[in-house]
Formats: C-alpha cells, sequence, structure tokens
C-alpha cells in the first residue's frame, strides 16, 4: 500500500500514528507529494480527484481518502477493536472527540492557508477571526467538559487530539493553549510519549 502525504499535515500524522499502532508500518510505503492551491498537481489528480492529502492507494489499487476513511480501513484490516470500537457507547463517544478534535484541525489548516497562502489584499479578516473563535471555543470545550472523557485504551479520537496540538504548537505558537486550557496538558504530554506517535513524526 502507499500513502500519500506531507510532513506538516497533522491528519497525515494521524494516519501514521494508526499505521503504527496497527502494526501495518512495514506494509505502507510513506510518499511526500507537492500540493499547492491554485496549482493543479495532474498526476496526482489522476489518483485522487480532490487532490487531496492523505490519500491511501490500497493493495487493490483504489484510492481512499479522507483521513478517517483511511484510518478506519487500516483499523479494519488490522482488525484493532480499541482504536475505533465497533459500537455501543464507546464508539458515539470516540465518533464525538474525534470529530471535535477533527474539526479544530480543520479550522486551523483552512486559517493557515488564508494567512500564508491568499495574497494579503484578499484576505478576509473576518473569516479569520470566525475561524479562530470556533478554534478556541473547541478548546474550550474540550477543555471543561470532554477531556475527562480521554482515558482508556489509545483510540482514534486520542490519534486527532494529540495531532491536533502538535500542530497548533507548529503554526500557532502564540496560541498559549497549555495557559489558556490547563487540562490538556497532561493527557497531550502523555499521548505524545507514545512511541506510535513519536514514529509518526520522524
Ligand atoms: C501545513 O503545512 O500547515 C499543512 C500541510 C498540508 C496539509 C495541512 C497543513
Amino acid at each position: 500500500m502507499k500513502l500519500y502525504g506531507s510532513k506538516t499535515s497533522p491528519f497525515v500524522a494521524k494516519c501514521r500514528i494508526i499505521i503504527n499502532e496497527c502494526g501495518l508500518k512495514e506494509r505502507i510505503e510513506i510518499e511526500d507529494v507537492s500540493l499547492s492551491p491554485g496549482t493543479i498537481n495532474i498526476d496526482f489528480a489522476k489518483k485522487n480527484p480532490l487532490r487531496q492529502i492523505p490519500t491511501l492507494i490500497t493493495e487493490d489499487g483504489v484510492a481512499l481518502y479522507d483521513s478517517f476513511v483511511i484510518c478506519d480501513y487500516l483499523i479494519r484490516m488490522a482488525g484493532n477493536k480499541t482504536l475505533l470500537p465497533d459500537n455501543g457507547p464507546d464508539r458515539t463517544r470516540v465518533l464525538h472527540i474525534h470529530a471535535l478534535c477533527s474539526g479544530i484541525t480543520e479550522r486551523a489548516v483552512q486559517t493557515r492557508y488564508e494567512m500564508a497562502v491568499r495574497p494579503e489584499e484578499y484576505r478576509w479578516q473576518t473569516g479569520i477571526d470566525d475561524n479562530m473563535d470556533r478554534i478556541k471555543r473547541g478548546l474550550s470545550h474540550l477543555n471543561d467538559a470532554v477531556i475527562n472523557a480521554i482515558d482508556g485504551p489509545f483510540d482514534i479520537s486520542e490519534a486527532a487530539f494529540v495531532t491536533m496540538l502538535r500542530y497548533l504548537d507548529f503554526r500557532y505558537s502564540d496560541l498559549s493553549w497549555r495557559e489558556d486550557y490547563p487540562n490538556l496538558v497532561s493527557p497531550f504530554e502523555s499521548l505524545n510519549e507514545m512511541s506510535c506517535v513519536q514514529m509518526a513524526y520522524e
């Protein structure tokens, strides 16, 4: 199998954590692909019409996306029942936290593009402020109401949590999430030390 990605994408990092945790590292080649909004990478468009990373090419030659679909596919292939529980309240809890962390990450990536790629004269500050408000409210909700649900065996929501915070450290170093949302610090530090996480950023 082949995973098309990028060293700095939090969604690729999440897939790499799942690959490591599923013991599939030796079966998946990882290739970085150069993508930039406004520049059409025709070769990659033939693999994924949305020109989006991560994209996984399966052993049957099928292109899978987005990151959740890729992780679900790999978790099922590995027969792992804890990374994404099959049913019941545990599944709902994991999906809920995953959606919250992924949503924050998506807003962070969008805003990063807005600030780093869009020419300054076309920048829409109201949209940027709106996204930053969603990011901060999301982190606050995690800090106040959700963080206690992040425990027990490692699962995909924790992969989304740790990659979200690593991305915020990488692209939003002035956000000071550790001071503003202190309940996130200890879970982040424990998860970040896991070998499946460390290996995902090598
Ligand atoms: C980034 O470098 O910020 C980035 C790269 C690819 C996807 C998402 C974010």
